[in-house]
């Protein structure tokens, strides 16, 4: 099995509780649409339909549509449309680069061609934002849910150095609410001398 997105598989991870994401589940405009433009940009297909005029866990009645999408290696996306609703709202104190879902490609040119793509098609996409450990474009999809497509760029060490001081970071920052400066080399370009390439 491959390993995570900045973290190896480990034979631990066969014996947890909780194996993996079975899915995440997201409010949509459309169905159609949202299921047809998932397969025109990032190539993920569509896996099963389900509809139901009240909810299976609770019995009100709320005609739905439910979509699953294929996220690769077994994860799923999910979707729902609920046309009697009002139309999704956003937590208004939450800033919109906050909540997103990032997916994970496999090259630079993966990355790179997809930006492409969306931008040919008047999609605004930010990036390739350059974390150390991987590279990042941002975009929004058609119901406004921000995504991120990420493409791992980790060297030798670095993952090494960033579990020393994780817990150390969280209690600093549980204090101070300022930003710990353990790992600030992610950010400012130091990694390239601190972690070379062999
Ligand atoms: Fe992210």
């Amino acid at each position: 099995m491959a390993g995570g997105v900045i973290r190896p598989y480990t034979e631990e991870d066969a014996m947890a509780l909780i194996q993996k994401i079975h899915h995440a589940a997201y409010r949509c405009k459309d169905a159609l649409e949202t299921a047809r433009w998932y397969e025109k940009y990032l190539g993920m297909k569509l896996i099963l339909s389900i509809a139901e005029d009240q909810v299976p866990s609770t019995k009100e009645p709320d005609p739905y549509m439910h979509i699953f999408l294929d996220a690769g290696s077994g994860n799923v996306l999910a979707f729902f449309e609920l046309p009697t609703r009002p139309p999704m709202g956003h937590d208004p104190n939450t800033p919109a680069w906050t909540q997103h879902l990032a997916l994970e490609v496999a090259s630079m040119e993966d990355l790179l061609a997809t930006k492409e793509r969306l931008e040919a098609d008047g999609i605004e996409v930010i990036g390739p934002v350059d974390h150390a450990l991987f590279q990042s474009i941002y975009f929004f999809d058609p119901n406004g849910h921000r995504l991120e497509l990420a493409c791992n760029t980790l060297r030798p060490g670095m993952l090494e150095a960033l579990d020393e001081v994780k817990w150390e970071m969280l209690e600093e920052w549980s204090k101070t609410k300022k930003a710990p400066k353990h790992a600030r080399w992610m950010h400012d370009g130091r990694y390239k001398e601190m972690f070379p390439l062999a």
